[in-house]
């Protein structure tokens, strides 16, 4: 099969960006650009400055943009012109209307389908990239056949994306697996065995793997629910070793090590965040209840309360151990992002804890090394799922400036006069910080809520801290929380 010429994809973000600079980078005779609606998302990767963080990034972007990687904001052009066209635009979650606070909202989609049938002429290969549920590409199919003329032909294929922020670049230097999904007739085969060639100049043949194209859209929800659900599983599991002296570190570690179980996503933490999880497991509940299955929704429905419960223990540990009042304490916030290594803070766990404080009465100071102020109060006053809604998000930002909270710009001065520090993302500079100076600075008794069990807490105990580490055996003054 031989290789496309001109690869376009619409939408340069967090899934767009880093992979399109990756096939630039392994396929240097294949010009790629990536185009965007966005003039500011466009400016920003032709600039200095990326519009996402993503270690790694940087070099590849570098290496390629003006030889065979390009950003425009010309997209009809682009798209006319192209013989691949991967779309990898937002897919929000409703926030009102049928499936409201479910469902995925498929505008940017429907609208970015009606586009290239405007402008396309001979043959092409649409390659569904975003995080969409089942049968999109059916959707998809539908818009082109009805909107295009007879001198437009295509085959839509689905491609979901495993790349994981913070390693998006090792993800996609080295991914378990490549899916492509098609359909079963010559020409979809034909299309499946394009986009492979292009992924089997770096990746290995036998990590391309192909499926039908329902599988392949189910298999990205799936691969995040069956993830998602080992963590809640592991929150469940922190309670019950809170209540009993157990530690979940051990219990995850000695899990971990049955070859079939396996050692990662076992870490129990404050909750699971970011633009997938949540977002995947409430399409397949959405998807579930639409086909009439209601106990397979609810087993998925679960793994999302479980998370929500673990977010909220952890504000009602940090406040009963606190003396049962937050009120007018101030408390250190580390960590803002989802995880580490990203400046994303969408779904982040940050956003429930920060608020349960609030609720409380409490000052929050807030640092994370790689999330900016405005965002982190435009996260604190959003509602659920605005953040992919870029209109109400804009009139947020503008929002009125709450005095409950400070953003500081060192994990010191976020500690200094605190009563008590949670940790909430993994973040490595907060292992290396000093902490008996950080100690001297806060008000004793001084707390330390770790919710990603980062630090070393008998190190820290030592020092004089009261340390509450998740599913961690309690400190005699750590207060025994009874659930109701
Ligand atoms: C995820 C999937 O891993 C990726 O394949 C998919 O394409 C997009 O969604 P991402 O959201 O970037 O990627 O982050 P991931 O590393 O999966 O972590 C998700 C959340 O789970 C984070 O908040 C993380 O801190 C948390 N987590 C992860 C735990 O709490 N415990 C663990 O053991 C692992
Ligand atoms: P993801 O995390 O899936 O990559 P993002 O929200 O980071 O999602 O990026 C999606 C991008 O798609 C946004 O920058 C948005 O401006 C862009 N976009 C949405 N609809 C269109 C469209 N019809 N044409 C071009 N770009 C679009």
């Amino acid at each position: 099969m031989s290789l496309p010429g001109k690869i376009v994809c619409i939408g340069a973000g967090y899934v767009g960006g880093p992979t399109m600079a990756m096939i630039a980078k392994n396929c240097p005779m294949i010009q790629v650009t990536v185009v965007d609606i966005s003039q500011p998302r466009i400016d920003a990767w032709n600039s200095d400055d990326l519009p996402i963080y993503e270690p790694g990034l940087d070099e590849v972007v570098k290496a390629c943009r003006g030889k065979n990687l390009f950003f425009s904001t010309d997209v009809d052009t682009c798209v006319a012109e192209a013989d691949i066209i991967f779309v990898s635009v937002n897919t929000p979650t409703k926030t009102k209307g049928i499936g409201a606070g479910m469902a995925a909202d498929l505008t940017y989609w429907e609208s970015a389908a009606r586009g290239i049938a405007r402008v396309s002429k001979g043959y092409k290969i649409i390659v569904e990239k975003s995080t969409v549920p089942v049968k999109t590409a059916e959707a998809v199919e539908k818009v082109l056949t009805s909107c295009a003329d007879s001198f437009f032909t295509f085959d839509v294929l689905s491609n979901p994306e495993f790349l994981a922020e913070g390693t998006a670049i090792s993800d996609l230097a080295k991914p378990d697996r490549v899916l492509i999904g098609g359909k079963e007739s010559d020409s979809g085969r034909k299309a499946v065995a394009c986009l492979a060639s292009v992924y089997q100049q770096w990746v290995p043949k036998e990590n391309v793997v192909c499926s039908n194209l329902w599988s392949a859209e189910l298999t990205k929800l799936a691969a995040n629910a069956v993830l998602a659900q080992r963590i809640s599983s592991m929150n469940s599991l922190s309670a019950l070793c809170e209540a009993t002296g157990a530690d979940v570190q051990q219990v995850g570690y000695a899990i971990g090590m049955d070859t079939r179980i396996g050692s990662k996503f076992l870490n129990a933490s404050v909750g699971f965040g970011g633009s997938c999880f949540q977002k995947d497991i409430l399409n397949l509940v959405y998807i579930c209840d639409s086909m009439g299955l209601k106990e397979v929704a609810e087993y998925w429905r679960q793994v999302i309360v479980m998370n929500d419960y673990q977010k909220t223990r952890f504000v009602h540990r940090m406040i009963s151990t606190m003396f049962n009042t937050v009120s007018n304490k101030k408390i250190g916030i580390l960590g803002f992002a989802f995880k580490k290594d990203t400046g994303d803070t969408r779904e982040t766990p940050a956003i429930d804890v920060c608020r349960g404080l609030l609720t409380d009465g409490a000052k929050l100071d807030i640092y994370d090394p790689k999330v900016k102020e405005d965002l982190i109060r435009s996260e604190l006053q959003l509602g659920k799922f605005e953040w992919d809604h870029p209109q109400a998000y804009a009139n947020r930002v503008a929002g009125i400036k709450d005095e409950s909270i400070n953003v500081s710009s060192s994990a010191m001065d976020a500690a200094r006069d605190s009563h008590g520090i949670a940790i909430l993302t993994e973040w490595d500079e907060f292992k290396a910080l000093d902490y008996e100076e950080v100690f001297k600075v806060m008000v004793k008794p001084a707390f330390i809520f770790d919710g990603r069990n980062l630090l070393d807490h008998n190190a820290l105990r030592k020092i004089g801290f009261v340390v509450y580490g998740i599913g961690k055996p309690l400190d005699p003054f750590v207060t025994e929380h009874k659930e109701t």
